[in-house]
């Protein structure tokens, strides 16, 4: 696309919006299904296109740092300090929310989830439409994110007013999301920020919801990101095929026995911002391969290895 192009392009979605659309964008992470964030009629047409349950609060997207006080009531030094540090980037701030931000967009809640996304075209279209931008990530609900413009239009194309293509996402994985809501900060999510740099930036440790804790971060289901293949989870040594039809994803390069139908390694290296990257585009080919089991390995218990893992166990999950 020119520079033409792509101005025009993000004009008329910005017009979309403005006008109670639903437009798909890239960020950094992931791609959003985003509407006006002060349009209730728009917000409740994203839940409608995802199939999405009402109890799950969207994230609202931000241009800029000033625009805070548009949706957030408070921010906490903490939290002032986490955007000053880490923003524009995949991090969002759960605070407490102003009147202006609708019920539908919070799930009711008296927080809001906010971010800044580090994305180029995210910030211009939401820059033109003039409001804040409430976007869950662009894929029916439950199923695994869309980390390119194909993605989205492959299962939303003919659901939504317009989709801008940005490429491929840069981190691959959904933002890390933390709580300000009690007396100390809390993390729901993990994400595209390793909870180790929250916790230097902060510095001291933060504390993690548990999984079980069903009011910490409503949409944080047990069962999601799945693809329609059961998936195995694996460490160490790679387990026998099991015939035709069997996948297999790698985090890192290594010697794969033979008898695999398919098979994913979302890192030759083995690093992990690599296999973030990679991760969804790799359990989306699994998916379409036609197969009936996939071995997945898990990736170290660390840095962005636990926010891959955390999706992992997720669409392994029945
Ligand atoms: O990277 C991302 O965060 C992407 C891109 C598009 O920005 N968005 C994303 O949205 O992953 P979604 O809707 O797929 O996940 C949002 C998560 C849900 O688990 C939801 O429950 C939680 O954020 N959330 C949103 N607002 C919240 C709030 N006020 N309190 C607690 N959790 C909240
Ligand atoms: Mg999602």
């Amino acid at each position: 696309m020119t520079q033409d192009n792509l101005d025009t392009e993000i004009e008329k979605a910005a017009r979309l919006l403005r006008c109670g659309g639903v437009v798909a964008f890239p960020t950094e992470t992931v791609y959003g299904l985003g509407a006006s964030a002060f349009d209730p009629a728009a917000a409740a047409r994203i839940f409608e296109i995802k199939g999405r349950p009402r109890f799950d609060p969207l994230i609202v997207h931000l241009p800029a740092t000033d625009w805070l006080e548009r949706v957030a009531l408070e921010v906490p030094p903490k939290a002032a300090l986490l955007a000053e540090k880490l923003w524009p980037g995949p991090l969002t701030l759960v605070l407490r929310k102003r009147d202006e931000v609708p019920d539908i967009v919070t799930a009711g809640l008296p927080t809001v989830g906010v971010r800044l996304p580090d994305h180029d075209i995210a910030r211009r279209l939401i820059e033109a439409a003039g409001v804040p931008v409430c976007a869950p990530s662009a894929n029916p609900f439950g199923y695994v994110s869309p980390t390119t413009a194909a993605h989205v239009r492959l299962q939303l194309g003919d659901k939504i007013d317009a989709i801008l293509d940005g490429g491929p996402c840069r981190v691959g994985i959904e933002s890390t999301i933390v709580s300000f809501e009690g007396v100390s900060p809390t993390l729901l999510r993990h994400g595209g920020v390793p909870i180790e740099t929250i916790e230097a930036v902060l510095g001291c440790a933060i504390a993690v919801a548990r999984p079980e804790d069903p009011v910490a971060a409503p949409g944080m289901l047990k069962r999601h990101y799945s693809p329609s293949v059961q998936v195995v989870l694996f460490d160490g040594e790679i387990p026998a095929s099991q015939g035709p039809g069997t996948g297999l994803l790698l985090i890192s390069g290594r010697q794969v026995p033979g008898g695999f139908t398919a098979v994913e390694i979302l890192s030759r290296s083995g690093s992990l911002s690599e296999a973030a990257r990679n991760l969804f585009a790799a359990l989306r080919r699994l998916d379409e391969a036609g197969l009936r089991v996939m071995f997945v390995e898990r990736a170290p218990e660390s840095g962005l290895g636990v926010a891959i893992n955390d999706r992992l166990r997720r669409a392994a999950s029945r």
